[in-house]
């Protein structure tokens, strides 16, 4: 078992390069499996443990996945082969779920496990499965599998219900090599959504309106292997702007699409912090105490829920209080390890309200999901004293080298291996109770 152990107060200072991003990286992994000639080779693909995941998790599909001395990913889908999906690697990942949309596309047939609720709430694949019911495919929901065959997938109109990330790129994937055109109303329009369009039509695919809320595709025979180089990480970004606020830093963020951050920016530069633009780099410099903010989470290009975190940590400290609105997810269990900080957050029902504080102070405390991490560890490392965060395989699932990162900007973050407590009934034996 490992720990983060932080010795807090340190205001940050340098620069950050920013990693690919994950959640543009697993559907195009996925995506690139699509191919039945050539391979794809992705570049910026980041070092976490989803990435490696859904490469297993593909392998075990007969998909060849491997990388190179280089760091970029190879895939070759010419060898899928099974259309069942493992349970206890899919189970880790809800983004495993693309894969659903994969194996209709390429086989006809496609048996993945349901994923369940998760620490942000319940998350539902329901619009997934309509799309793919809509294009033609049998569904059964049977023993926490979705099995789903079709003769061939055809292309369809469908209204996604609200705007859903998952779904729009799941049916982007499944409508590529459909019969006919799928076009995609109220699709969501994250850039990783972008970023998929264009993978996926430098393989040969015809995909227009990515962006938008309308997406059209027109679904083509055979896809070919290319070339890609994955966007840089807005959230990763993100949290880097948020540590320099929180610790009366000065951060130049860089490898970053300005235009990708847009709604946190303006967030940062209403909390006081000085912010100022380059062509691919930010610079965040943080005034002497934070002003406090009011937002909602809101699909891109509004404020992304998963900066809300970061955000409320850095609000922990600000001079007045804010009122944060979750709009997306069930995603505030985490301020309890932050009230363990001597944070002083109230939530209700979809709203929390934090009265900044004049100092946190370190703690043991727990990640309860990624963004969450993310949040624990630059509190602690603007809380007074010593912070241990427990739970770090979460945090490895999305962010490459991140106490790495921080360390080069002046923060006292080590990695400790603790002991496993897994002998308890060996170490109670011979105790009198
Ligand atoms: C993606 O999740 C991201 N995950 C999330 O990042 C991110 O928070 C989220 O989009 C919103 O931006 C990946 O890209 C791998 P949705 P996704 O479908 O696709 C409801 C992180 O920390 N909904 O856009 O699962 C859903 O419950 C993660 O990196 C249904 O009701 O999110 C939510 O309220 C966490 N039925 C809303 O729609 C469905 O079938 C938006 O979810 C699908 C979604």
């Amino acid at each position: 078992m490992a720990r983060l152990v932080i010795y807090g107060g340190n205001a940050l200072h340098g620069e950050v390069t920013i990693s690919g991003a994950k959640n543009s990286a697993l559907p195009i992994i996925v995506a690139a499996a699509l191919a039945t000639e050539g391979e794809s080779v992705l570049d910026n693909i980041p070092h976490d443990s989803d990435v490696g995941t859904i490469c297993l998790i593909l392998r075990s599909l007969g998909v060849k996945a491997w990388f190179d001395q280089e760091g970029k990913l190879h895939v070759n889908g010419q060898t899928l082969n099974k259309y069942q999906a493992p349970y206890d690697l899919v189970r880790k990942m809800r983004a495993s779920f693309y894969c659903a949309g994969l194996l209709l596309a390429r086989l006809g047939q496609a048996e993945v496990p349901l994923p369940g609720g998760c620490a942000i709430g319940s998350r539902p694949v329901d619009f997934h499965i309509r799309g793919f019911s809509q294009m033609g495919a049998e569904i059964i929901i049977e023993h926490g599998f979705m099995k789903a065959q079709c003769k061939e997938l055809n292309g369809t109109n469908f209204y996604i219900n609200r705007s859903s990330v998952g779904t729009t790129m799941n049916l982007m994937i499944a409508a590529t090599l459909a019969k006919g055109t799928t076009v995609l109303e109220s699709a969501a329009k994250e850039p990783e959504i972008v970023d998929l369009a264009i993978f996926l039509n430098g393989m040969g695919a015809k995909v227009r309106g990515a962006g938008t809320d309308v997406i059209r595709i027109d679904g083509v025979e055979t896809l070919h292997g290319v070339e890609h180089t994955i966007i840089p990480d807005r959230i990763e970004a993100g949290t880097f702007m948020f540590a320099s606020a929180i610790t009366g830093g000065d951060i130049t963020v860089k490898n970053v699409v300005i235009e990708h951050l847009r709604s946190p920016l303006i967030k940062i530069e209403e909390s006081g912090c000085i912010v100022e633009k380059g062509t691919t780099e930010v610079r965040v410099s943080a005034p002497k105490r934070l002003q406090p903010i009011d937002l909602e989470t809101s699909p891109y290009p509004g404020f992304p829920t998963d900066l809300q975190q970061p955000l409320v940590a850095a609000m922990c400290l600000a001079g007045g209080a804010s009122v944060i609105r979750e709009n997306i997810f069930d995603r505030f269990r985490y301020v309890d390890e932050l009230r363990r900080m001597g944070a002083d957050i109230k939530v209700e029902r979809e709203t929390a309200i934090i009265r900044g504080v004049s100092q946190l102070t370190g703690a043991p405390v727990e990640v309860t999901d990624l963004r969450a991490g993310a949040a624990l560890v630059i509190a602690g490392l603007a809380a007074q004293g010593r912070t241990e965060i427990y739970g770090l395989d979460i945090i490895d699932r999305g962010y490459e080298n991140f106490e790495e990162k921080f360390r080069r900007l002046g923060a006292d973050i080590v990695r400790e291996e603790t002991k496993a407590a897994t002998d308890i009934f060996g170490k109670i034996q011979g105790i009198n109770v």
